[in-house]
């Protein structure tokens, strides 16, 4: 359904990768020859005005620049009454409610993809933009239709100081060295903090493939908590070797080192599953809008592989998050993560687990032989019940 993704010049993924990815940006001239978007720009206000889509609408307004945002979902009303100039219409994760979006990333799949966040579609009128920025992640910037003008600042460390009392950060002090008009099926890949700007020239429309990456206070106090769990279990501090001291106001170093020392060893022994399934479960957490809908009432697991045989597959759901890891060591799991929950099997089901994270869906022949074991059967039970497959329309009752 799409092209390939064509790199410049020798470029592929895995040189990509070493050159540019996280390090500097990169134009694509004609990255994806003939892209012809499934969706349009109609059909993207429709999504605007449903209550589970994010999205949000940006206006520059007169000389003076003041800059306004406004966040869906919209009144179909409201599409009316914009101007024929200067407002860009931007949508989330366009590839969570469409399915042909979402088909795309395959396009990208030489990027981990827990490193995937999701695929925004932008519609401007002539001249719309959403001002000079700055972004916290790797985006892959698509001219999907009319033309585009991107200016960026590829100086090192550019000031990222925005204007006061916005509710948009827009640079203060934007100074581009670079200067493109994108075309449709063009691509401009930028690195986490790189000042950029895009202006419509007429009418255009933006696919932005977007990366996430979690915080390191995320990912820091995922894993502490855990360990802290784990100490609470040992209860309170104790001190039976206690030795009188001269001052009773001092907290003696001996007390300090005993704390750290304590907390340093439950961090340094901690189970490995236990620390892959705190991170894990954080990947894939989901979106607070995109909560996935369990069956009700529950499938049983043989009306189930009843339907997958039937049927021939089954299929992802947009807002399914599907990620494992194979077992560390021999006592490890191998764990499947699913929207935050955590799912450890026995070492030696990567692959089965693998087949289960396959976008846009499993394959009866492929998936049936693995399910005569009862622990994976159940797995796929729990995902389907849990809202992460679907089944043909006929097959719903
Ligand atoms: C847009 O699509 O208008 C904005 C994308 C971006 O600058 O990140
Ligand atoms: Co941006």
């Amino acid at each position: 359904m799409y092209p390939s993704l064509c790199f410049p010049d020798d470029l592929e993924p895995a040189s990509f990768l070493r050159t540019h990815w996280q390090k500097r940006p990169l134009l694509m001239r004609g990255a994806l020859p003939g892209f012809s978007p499934p969706i349009d720009a109609h059909e993207l206000a429709g999504l605007a005005c449903e209550p589970q889509v994010e999205s949000r609408i940006v206006r520059e307004q007169g000389p003076s620049g003041r800059w306004q945002v406004k966040h869906g979902p919209f009144d179909e009303a409201v599409f009316e009454a914009l101007s024929e100039q200067g407002w860009t219409l931007l949508v989330q994760d366009v590839d969570k409610h469409v399915p042909e979006v979402a088909a795309l990333l395959e396009r990208f799949r030489f990027i981990p993809d827990w490193r995937l966040d999701d695929i925004m579609i932008s519609y401007a009128a002539d001249g719309g933009s959403v001002g000079p920025h700055v972004d916290a992640y790797d985006v892959f910037l698509i001219q999907a239709e009319g033309r585009r003008r991107w200016r960026i600042d590829t100086r090192p460390n550019p000031s990222d100081a925005c204007i006061p009392d916005l509710d948009l950060r827009i640079l203060r002090d934007f100074q581009p060295d670079q200067d493109w008009i994108l075309e449709p099926g063009d691509l401009l890949y930028l690195p986490p903090g790189v000042p950029h700007w895009g202006i419509a020239e007429g009418p255009c429309v933006t696919w932005s493939v977007g990366m996430r990456a979690p915080s390191w206070r995320e990912l820091a106090s995922a894993w502490m908590e855990a360990v802290a769990d784990d100490l609470a279990r040992a209860g309170r501090y104790r001190d039976p070797g206690l030795k009188l001291q001269d001052t009773s106001t001092e907290i003696l170093p001996e007390v300090f080192e005993s704390i750290r020392e304590r907390i340093e060893s439950a961090l340094r022994t901690a189970d490995a599953d236990q620390f892959r399934a705190r991170i894990g479960a954080l990947l894939t957490e989901p979106k607070e809008h995109l909560e996935l809908e369990h069956r009700q009432p529950p499938w049983s697991e043989a009306r189930i592989l009843d339907s997958l045989r039937r049927q021939g597959r089954l299929w992802r759901e947009g807002a399914s998050r599907l990620l494992f890891c194979r077992a560390a060591d021999a006592d490890g799991h191998d764990i499947l993560f699913a929207n935050g929950e955590v799912h450890p099997l026995a070492p030696g089901s990567g692959d089965f687990l693998a087949l289960l994270c396959r976008q846009p869906g499993i394959e009866a022949d492929e998936i049936l032989p693995w399910l005569s074991d009862p622990k994976r059967a159940a797995l796929l039970r729990r995902l389907f019940n849990d809202g992460h497959f679907s089944v043909a329309e006929d097959d719903i009752d």
